[in-house]
């Protein structure tokens, strides 16, 4: 079969070109997988991104992959290490997710059955404050490990990853979970940390801001049915605090 990708335009204004290297900054295409005229709606979307925006995005990883590097000492990253309850502001929409994460804590020592949390909701909202907070709970009694997932899956492709400090940690945070769309093999180590973690009842609390059906089609069913399906499903509500703290006015 041949793939022929066409070039299209989405909704006019997409292919804006870039006035700092004079390519197009969002190239769309759609991805054929045959040739067949009557077709044009199917196919698969495909972006390219001039140097500008894909040299940002890099920076941007390169950045946070450095906030959330764990040290020694704490195996949380810094910035997230006075992430906890009492610095939680609630209020009727995120109560609920703050009392889940709570009684995760204090339940911990009788957890038997590997149950762990899993935060869902939109950008800013307090996901990974929560998680952080549970983390910094247990930290001191229990074996802790954090990491955020975009950096992890690098860190796999590159073979850096400590993959028994994953497996063993009494407890295991997984933070910003399918922001970015792994390739087979780095899905298949995930799996194995996924799915190694529950075999031996570790319970593993996991952040993302996709919606839940979205994220089987990130991760694929395998992996996304077992973090849907064995751990707690709390829906942490709000607007993004980040925002609200700078004042900027968020539609409801
Ligand atoms: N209810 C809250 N009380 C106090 N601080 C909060 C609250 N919610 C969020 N924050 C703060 O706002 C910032 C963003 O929160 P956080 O990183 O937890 O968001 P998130 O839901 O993980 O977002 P993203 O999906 O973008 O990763 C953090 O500095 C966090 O400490
Ligand atoms: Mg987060
Ligand atoms: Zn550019």
């Amino acid at each position: 079969m041949t793939s022929v990708p066409i070039l299209r335009t989405l909704r006019g204004d997409s292919e804006q070109i870039c006035s700092d290297c004079g390519g197009v900054r969002r190239k769309f295409y759609r991805r054929h997988p045959f040739p067949v005229p009557g077709l044009a709606s199917k196919g698969l979307w495909l972006t390219t991104d001039c140097r500008c925006v894909a040299d940002a995005r890099r920076v941007r990883r390169e950045e946070l992959t450095a906030a959330t590097r764990v040290t020694a000492s704490d195996p949380l990253p810094p910035a997230l290490q006075n992430h906890d309850f009492v610095s939680f502001s609630t209020g009727p929409h995120n109560k609920q997710a703050y009392q889940y994460a709570f009684k995760f804590v204090q339940g911990f020592n009788k957890l038997r059955d590997g149950k762990g949390l899993l935060f869902y909701g939109r950008s800013g909202s307090g996901k990974t404050h929560l998680a952080c907070a549970v983390a910094n709970a247990l930290k001191t009694k229990h074996r802790v490990a954090f990491a955020y997932v975009p950096s992890l899956l690098d860190q796999l492709r590159a073979q850096e990853v400590d993959l028994h400090r994953l497996l063993s940690a009494d407890l295991l945070v997984l933070d910003d979970l399918g922001s970015e769309r792994p390739t087979d093999w780095s899905l298949e180590k995930l799996l194995i940390i996924v799915d190694g973690r529950l075999n031996e009842y570790r319970p593993t609390v996991f952040t993302t801001n996709y919606p839940l059906e979205e994220l089987e089609k990130r991760l694929g069913m395998r992996l996304a049915s077992r973090i849907i399906g064995t751990n707690l499903r709390i829906l942490v509500q709000g607007n993004d605090y980040r925002l609200q703290q700078s004042g900027f006015r968020q539609p409801r």
